[in-house]
């Protein structure tokens, strides 16, 4: 095994970061291949929490290689200051890469994410306002400016003044909002050269030479998959791909260098923004979740929506990644709740749809089907083996396995890289089939 992807299965926040930290030990290369700094990843350490939204989860490894890969939109601001951060908490960040292709989030996208989400008034989709939406779409049309083109001067002033008409055409006679300086934008941008230009390099080289010398790299995903701009509760999506296939296109490598794809699963399920949410709980336990679980955007502090876990999202997410097995995250908040809810259809104008159905306003309307099964009182979060956990805590990971038809093989029960059970014992073996590869690839 030299490769695996680790995905959110749900919406996102599943814990991605936290289990990426945790396997990041084992590898020789974290890889991001999509999504920008909308993603919030936290990784807890001996009671420090990193925030990492650009730079991937292993990089509180010194020995770990970190890459931001093609697919990835990058605001460099926010990359500085995140390297500003590591910095100051001692974190050693030499061992990090950008890739040259990767696209830039100008200051207009940001503008023109914002103020096209207040322009949509009630139907907003609820974006992170990070300008990612923007930055994809001048990607898509051919009007996007890449990481490299930072190292010409000409060749960035020349698109900067390009891209400038339009955007500011529309932000002034569409938005009535302050056009941007041509100057302003252009010194700022060269500015940020000095900090991040060492870092940046043709990645997909690195991490294919990487798996040619049989080193283990992860590939981290962001958002999740039904957030994901094909697969997922469309318009309510980010603008990327999440599923395990985009890691092939973000990062550079071919299909067949996949040898494993980990979901990362919620035990219960939140979602933040808007969109279709058939387990949502609105409710008293809707709150109890939202507190117990400080269930609020690691990148934008809005409170994220709340529900029981949603057996009909994790099938598909199962498909449409290939997972292989799941990691369940977040278990010990579920202790102390009387009767735990699962479901296992939407019930919708008389029929009960046991998959995901095939228009989204079934999504919207339906009544979910649960599944109900006894809970724990018990503090969990010291348990490190599974059949140390309560019997009701046990009955509900079987349950799930059960129903989404594949092997859990870790369960975290705290945010601290030390809480967790491994389940499946032949993981690492599986996974990691050799020690780390100590010659070097950067
Ligand atoms: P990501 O975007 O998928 O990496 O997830 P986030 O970092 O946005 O949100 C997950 C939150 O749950 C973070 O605050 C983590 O520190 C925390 N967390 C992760 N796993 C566990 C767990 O097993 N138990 C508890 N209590 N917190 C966890
Ligand atoms: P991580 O990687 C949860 C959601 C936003 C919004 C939609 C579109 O931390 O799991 P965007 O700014 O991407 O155009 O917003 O996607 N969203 C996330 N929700 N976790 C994330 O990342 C998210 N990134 C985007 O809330 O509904
Ligand atoms: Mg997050």
């Amino acid at each position: 095994m030299s490769s695996i992807v680790i995905l959110g299965a749900q919406w996102g926040d599943e814990g991605k970061g936290r289990i990426t930290d945790l396997l990041a030990s084992h590898v020789d290369m974290v890889v991001r291949f999509q999504g920008g700094n909308n993603a919030g990843h936290t990784v807890v350490l001996n009671g420090n929490e990193f925030k990492l939204h650009l730079i991937p989860s292993g990089i509180l490894y010194p020995d770990v290689v970190c890459i931001i890969g093609n697919g990835v939109v990058i605001n460099p601001e926010v990359l500085i200051e995140e390297l500003d951060d590591l910095g100051k908490k001692e974190i050693n960040a030499d061992n990090l890469r950008i890739s040259c292709n990767a696209h830039l989030v100008m200051p207009y996208h940001i503008i023109l994410d914002k103020a096209c989400e207040h322009g949509l008034g009630k139907s907003k989709i609820g974006t992170t306002h990070k300008g990612i939406g923007p930055v994809y779409a001048d990607k898509a049309s051919r009007s996007g400016i890449r990481v490299q083109d930072l190292l010409d001067e000409k060749i960035f002033k020349t698109k900067l003044e390009e891209s400038l008409k339009l955007k500011n055409a529309i932000i002034s006679k569409i938005y009535g909002l302050k056009p941007l300086e041509l100057g302003e934008v252009f010194d700022k941008y060269m500015g940020y050269v000095e900090r991040i230009g060492k870092y940046i390099t043709e990645t997909s080289f690195l991490i294919n030479k990487a798996l040619d010398m049989n080193k283990t790299v992860l590939f981290e995903g962001a958002q999740g998959t039904l957030l994901d701009i094909d697969h997922g509760t469309y318009p309510f999506v980010t603008s990327s791909s999440t599923i395990a296939g985009g890691a092939c296109v973000g990062a550079g490598v071919g299909p067949n260098r996949i040898d494993e794809v980990l979901g990362v699963v919620k035990a219960y399920t939140t979602r933040v923004g808007s969109g279709p949410f058939p387990t949502e709980e609105k409710t008293d336990i809707g709150d109890y979740l939202r507190e117990k679980g400080n269930e609020y955007g690691t990148t934008t502090g809005r409170p994220r929506r709340c529900g029981w876990l949603d057996s009909i999202v994790l099938k598909y997410s199962v498909m449409i990644n290939s997972i292989k097995s799941i990691a369940i995250t977040k278990l010990d908040i579920l202790s102390g709740i009387k009767k735990i809810k699962i479901c296992i259809g939407y019930k919708y104008e008389g029929k009960v749809f046991k998959d995901l159905p095939p228009h989204q306003t079934i999504m919207h309307k339906c009544q979910p089907v649960y599944e109900e099964l006894e809970g724990w009182e018990e503090d969990i979060g010291s348990i490190n083996k599974f059949n140390e956990l309560p019997l009701e805590a046990r009955s509900y990971i079987s349950r799930i396995e059960e129903i989404i038809n594949i092997p859990v093989s870790m369960i975290s029960v705290g945010a601290e890289r030390k809480k967790i059970i491994i389940k499946d014992k032949n993981l690492k073996r599986r996974l990691f089939k050799r020690e780390k590869n100590p010659t070097t690839v950067v």
